[in-house]
């Protein structure tokens, strides 16, 4: 598999494995998706101490104990500060005392003692970044960390962090695929989507991280919505899907490997993670690095996907009058 420099630095296939759902596996199920993905090339592990509350480390950590040769190979990955309550509901915490505890969790759980990457994982709107930076210090200092990053952060969140940290954030983690994606039409400032979808302030982070050299690794890059699900074969993708079959069909790969070789086709070099713990399904996806996309065939995929998802707008009154699309005096 091809192989990239992460934020410049860190050696890695362009491919990672998201290891999200090993905890709905059996550890057998993980093992062979493991070691399909090794034996694929991919060298690169994404975990957070928040999947399946600790369990998707612990398995990973199940299997690299029992092949102990396997962790100097590989990159891992793991985040912290979300916090998951009975309820399921999502908060924050980018205390130092919470970072420095949530990494020697995960540390034991992954059965290793460093991680290569450690990140935020959600923005804290209480975050104190003096903190961070002493319990990153901290970690980098005790051997525990070797690089920094975030997820789901904005590059003015990323601003306030840099400002504080001793060390460079080197990855931003961001939902990003054909059918959901924001993160292009935030860089676009001519209409491709709806004038109101975007974002003029500044929010910009895909122009952000290729100047600041930072990676963009994308999370979920076959779902649409919010965990809506997988866009193929989904009746609300209709023009999305007919092009990326038609484009499977002419490549002589499946519609799974364009959908990734559409992310890769960027020119920032983003990084999908790849999250099926399926070993045929990986190994077929992988066969996206091998896939070369014109500008014509992503700009293709890209107006489809916009298609579908307008479908409802395109019968309201404002996007039959064109000139509601202008500015005008009043607005
Ligand atoms: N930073 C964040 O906030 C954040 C949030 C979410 C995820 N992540 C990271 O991103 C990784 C990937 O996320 P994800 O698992 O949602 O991504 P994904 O690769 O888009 O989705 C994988 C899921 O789709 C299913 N699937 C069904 N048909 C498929 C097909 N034809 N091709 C591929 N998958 C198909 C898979 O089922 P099978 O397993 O049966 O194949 C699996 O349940 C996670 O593991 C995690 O590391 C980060």
């Amino acid at each position: 598999m091809k192989k990239f420099k992460i934020g410049g630095v860190l050696e890695s296939s362009v491919l990672a494995q998201g290891c999200m759902r090993q905890c709905k596996v059996s550890l057998e199920e993980a093992d062979r998706v493991i070691h399909t993905a090794l034996d694929c090339g991919i060298t690169f592990f994404d975990h957070a101490d928040v999947y399946g509350f600790g369990k998707s480390e612990e398995v990973f950590g199940k299997v690299l104990n029992l092949r102990s040769d396997i962790r100097s190979k590989i990159l891992v990955q793991s985040k912290c500060t979300l916090i998951r309550d009975d309820f399921q509901t999502l908060t924050n915490d980018q205390t130092k005392e919470h970072i420095l505890s949530s990494c020697e969790a995960s540390l034991k759980r992954l059965g290793t003692d460093y991680l290569d990457v450690y990140m935020l994982h959600a923005p804290d709107t209480l975050v104190e970044p003096e903190e961070v930076a002493e319990a990153f210090d901290l970690l980098h200092a005790q051997g525990k960390v070797r690089y920094f990053g975030v997820s789901n952060h904005r590059p003015l969140q990323i601003e306030l962090l840099h400002k504080y940290l001793n060390q460079r954030l080197i990855i931003d983690q961001l939902q990003f695929s054909v059918a959901h994606t924001d993160l292009v039409d935030a860089s676009m400032t001519m209409r491709l989507r709806p004038a109101a979808n975007i974002d003029r302030t500044g929010g910009d982070v895909l122009t952000y991280t290729r100047i600041h050299d930072m990676t963009i690794q994308a999370w979920s890059p076959f779902q649409f919505g919010f965990y809506g699900g997988v866009f193929m074969g989904n009746e609300g993708y209709p023009k999305l899907n007919a092009a990326v079959n038609r484009m499977a069909e002419e490549k002589g790969v499946s519609p799974s490997a364009i959908a990734i070789a559409w992310i890769l086709r960027h020119p920032a070099r983003i990084q999908p993670l790849i999250g099926t713990t399926n070993a045929a399904r990986l190994k077929d996806i992988c066969t996206a690095t091998e896939v070369e996309m014109s500008r014509e065939e992503w700009y293709e995929l890209y107006r489809m996907s916009l298609a579908d998802e307008e479908k409802d707008d395109m019968t309201s009154s404002v996007h039959h009058d064109p000139k509601a699309q202008m500015p005008t005096k009043q607005n």
